[in-house]
C-alpha cells in the first residue's frame, strides 16, 4: 500500500545523484513490457491466443531466459517475441514480479476479476 509513497519518499531523500532507473520496480516494468500481451494481472488475453503467465511452470531462471529469449510457437500457433534490451536485473525483477502474481493468484486474491487463458 505505502510502496510508491515509500518510493517517492526515498527518491526525493536521496536527491539529484540518484539514478531514477534503479527505482524502477518489477511491477512498473511488467506493466511497460508485459502487459499489452498478458494484461494487468497476467491473465493473458483469450481472443490473441496469449496464455496467462501468472500460472506458469516456469522457474525464476526459465522466466528470465523466456524475456529475453523469446518462446517457441505454442499449441495456438502464438509464440512470446524475445526482449534482448532488456538487462539481466530487469529480467529478474520482472520474473519476480510475475512469481508474486502467480503466489497472490495461488492465495485466492483477486480470482473475482481473473479469468484464466489457457495455454
Ligand atoms: C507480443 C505479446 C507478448 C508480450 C509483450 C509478452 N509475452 Fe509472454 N507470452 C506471449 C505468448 C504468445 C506466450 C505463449 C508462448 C509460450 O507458451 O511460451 C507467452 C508466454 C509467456 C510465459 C510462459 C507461460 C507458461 O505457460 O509457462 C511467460 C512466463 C511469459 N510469457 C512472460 C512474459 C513476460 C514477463 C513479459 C514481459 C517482459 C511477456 N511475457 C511479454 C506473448 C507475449
Amino acid at each position: 500500500m505505502l510502496k510508491p509513497f515509500t518510493l517517492l519518499l526515498a527518491f526525493l531523500l536521496t536527491g539529484c545523484g540518484t539514478d531514477p532507473n534503479t527505482l524502477t520496480t518489477g511491477k512498473q516494468l511488467f506493466e511497460h513490457y508485459c502487459v499489452t500481451c498478458h494484461g494487468i494481472a497476467g491473465t493473458g488475453v483469450f481472443l490473441k491466443g496469449i496464455p496467462a503467465n501468472i500460472v506458469t511452470d516456469k522457474n525464476l531462471s526459465s522466466i528470465i531466459v523466456q524475456i529475453q529469449q523469446g518462446s517457441k510457437p505454442n499449441r495456438t500457433g502464438t509464440k512470446m517475441p524475445a526482449f534482448p534490451n532488456i538487462s539481466d536485473s530487469a529480467a529478474k525483477k520482472i520474473a519476480l514480479h510475475l512469481l508474486l502474481l502467480k503466489k497472490e493468484y495461488l492465495q485466492g486474491k483477486h480470482r473475482d476479476k481473473i479469468l484464466l487463458t489457457p495455454k
